[in-house]
């Protein structure tokens, strides 16, 4: 049977697959089955920070693979408690780390913290959590229900209460209420358009939160982990949140996910836990990423390809205006602004076609997600390609 008809026959059919087979990858490029190379601006969703088949990585998953990959949480993890020492240090956040698996999970997480926090305060208790329209934190029942993007609501109720949607960042203050115990943000939303959030207004509602005694979650799931040019986009834009989320890029593809929060003792024995979450190999693998991409930063190499990136993808969006009237975007999280759905769709196949790879985001958005160590030919390279893409519309 081909993999294809495998596919198709045995895994249940959640999402719209290309049918292309990659069976190695090298920095930026993968290696389709028939031999084809394709430039990878998609990062597997923002998860590939280091690139494919990074040397250290690989060595330093194998070398741990070998020695201990997990015992469970019921014991001290050597690479887990060095790894939240590093996030903590490197996030300048006065916390403490719990490790779980995914983005969907941390997210969960930070809301059990959040609720947990609305319980202490007496009464009335505290619940409820204000996210933003068009916002997205995960597939589980309760991250899918403080989505902000309302027809994911449609199916698989009855949800949790507790969740209110903001149009955008300057109503949400008006949302708050005597119940309102967070508000839960991604500054640049990764699958609602990739618009940064503006940076004053970030800094004005984190303050009105404060004084107000109200959570600040910023999920970082796709922004952190040098993808916007320092470890947290919350460094970017000058704020202390109270509790932060992280996934994707931070073990460079073994999967982790990660909450610090500021309530370094909001949470005792028995009130969370997972059973995979930080354990030797996914904390190896984070630590070496960590060690890879904080060089990269200070060296300066990252604020180098950033420039090099940006200027590229405006140029671009100038370049071909028939196709988008703009771009938009943070660090290496980027989006050229389609004029309308369909050239979205036809820019995205186009794309592929030329050995291209690239996303989508919201109704009218082309996102760029590469390695966040992507090097200056390979970005040349992809936007070659993306060229005679567009040119073929
Ligand atoms: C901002 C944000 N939060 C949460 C998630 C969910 O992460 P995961 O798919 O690892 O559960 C994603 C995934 O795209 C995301 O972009």
């Amino acid at each position: 049977m081909s993999l294809a008809a495998l596919d198709q026959n045995y895994v249940m059919h959640t999402y719209a697959r290309r049918n292309l087979e990659f069976i190695k990858g090298q920095g930026a490029i993968l290696t389709e089955r028939s031999g084809r190379e394709y430039i990878d601006f998609t990062s597997g969703i923002g998860v590939v920070s280091v690139g494919h088949g990074h040397p250290a990585l690989s060595e330093a998953i194998a070398t741990q693979a070998s020695t201990l990959i997990h015992t469970s949480n019921l014991y001290l993890i050597e690479p887990q408690a060095q790894l939240a020492r590093e996030l903590v240090h490197l996030s300048g956040l006065d916390a403490r780390c719990f490790f779980a698996n995914s983005g969907a999970e941390a997210n969960e997480g930070a809301i059990k913290i959040a609720r947990r926090y609305g319980e202490e305060g007496g009464l009335p208790k505290r619940y409820k959590v204000i996210t933003l329209a068009h916002s997205f934190h995960g597939r589980t029942i309760t991250a899918l229900k403080a989505t902000g993007q309302t027809q994911m609501h449609n199916y698989f109720g009855p949800y949790p209460d507790g969740f209110v949607y903001a149009e955008n960042i300057d109503a949400i203050e008006g949302l708050i209420d005597d119940h309102t115990v967070a508000v839960m943000v991604e500054l640049v939303q990764g699958e609602g358009g990739v618009t940064p959030l503006d940076r004053e207004a970030v800094q004005k509602l984190a303050a009105v939160l404060r004084r107000r005694d109200i959570l600040l979650i910023v999920d970082e799931v796709q922004t952190g982990i040098y993808r916007t040019g320092e470890l947290l986009a919350s460094g970017l834009y000058g704020i202390t949140p109270d509790i932060v989320t992280l996934a994707k890029g931070l073990a460079g593809g073994v999967p982790i996910g990660a909450i610090l929060t500021t309530h370094k003792s909001i949470l005792s024995p028995g009130d969370h836990g997972s059973t995979f979450g930080g354990n030797f190999l996914s904390s190896k693998a984070a630590m070496t990423v960590l060690a890879i991409l904080k060089e990269y930063h200070e060296s300066g190499a990252l604020a180098e390809a950033i420039t090099y990136f940006k200027d590229k993808s405006e140029a671009f969006a100038r370049r071909f205006d028939t196709l988008f009237e703009g771009e938009t975007g943070l660090g290496l999280m980027r989006a050229l602004i389609a004029r309308d759905e369909t050239i979205q769709q036809a820019v995205i196949d186009a794309a592929h076609e030329a050995g291209l790879l690239i996303l989508k985001s919201g109704r009218r958005r082309v996102r760029m997600l590469p390695p966040v160590t992507i090097s200056r030919a390979e970005i040349d390279e992809g936007f070659k390609r993306l060229e005679s893409a567009c040119l073929s519309l």
